[in-house]
């Protein structure tokens, strides 16, 4: 009974294998219909935890942010990040990157950077200078454009 169970999952271990193997020439031997943008398929394949974006959000900081919010979110021209309870919120801090407040200041960021990059921006000033309010994933930064 035991060896018969054992024959029967190698067999279904080849079938799918043999399944996985071609669909996987199938997708790559078609070519892409006209009009796809295929940089998705290579965008997931990219890390996105909270260590990636912690790295790639400090250097978009550094350029974006930190000339009025300083390097370490000690504020400025605008209000201190460190210890502030706004950030707190996810969507209210991918709102305010979108819309900035040009009132007040604040340039709007929605046209300027991507999902990915606006993503990456709020993980890093959720989680640093003490902050530690979680990472943010750019599907949540695209449900909120
Ligand atoms: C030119 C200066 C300037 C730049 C650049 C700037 N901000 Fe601001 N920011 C401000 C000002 C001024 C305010 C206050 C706006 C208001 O009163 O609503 C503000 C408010 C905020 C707030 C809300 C804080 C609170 O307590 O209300 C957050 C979060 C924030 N900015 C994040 C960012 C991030 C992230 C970047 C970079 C993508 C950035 N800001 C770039 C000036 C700036």
């Amino acid at each position: 009974m035991k060896s018969t169970n054992i024959v029967l999952s190698v067999a279904a271990l080849a079938a799918l294998t043999v399944s996985f193997g071609f669909s996987a020439v199938a997708v790559t031997d078609r070519p892409a219909p006209a009009g796809v943008n295929q940089e998705p398929m290579i965008q997931v394949a990219q890390a996105v935890d909270l260590a990636t974006l912690m790295s790639e959000g400090a250097k978009l900081y550094a350029a974006n942010c930190s000339p009025c919010h300083a390097d370490k979110g000690q504020g400025g021209a605008g209000p201190k990040l460190a210890g502030n309870d706004f950030v707190k919120s996810s969507g209210a801090v991918i709102t305010q990157i979108f819309q900035g407040n040009e009132e007040h200041g604040m340039p709007p960021f929605a046209d300027a950077l991507k999902d990915r990059e606006i993503a990456a921006i709020a993980t890093y000033v959720r989680n640093s200078w003490g902050n530690t309010s979680g990472i943010v994933l750019p599907d949540e930064v695209a449900k909120t454009r």
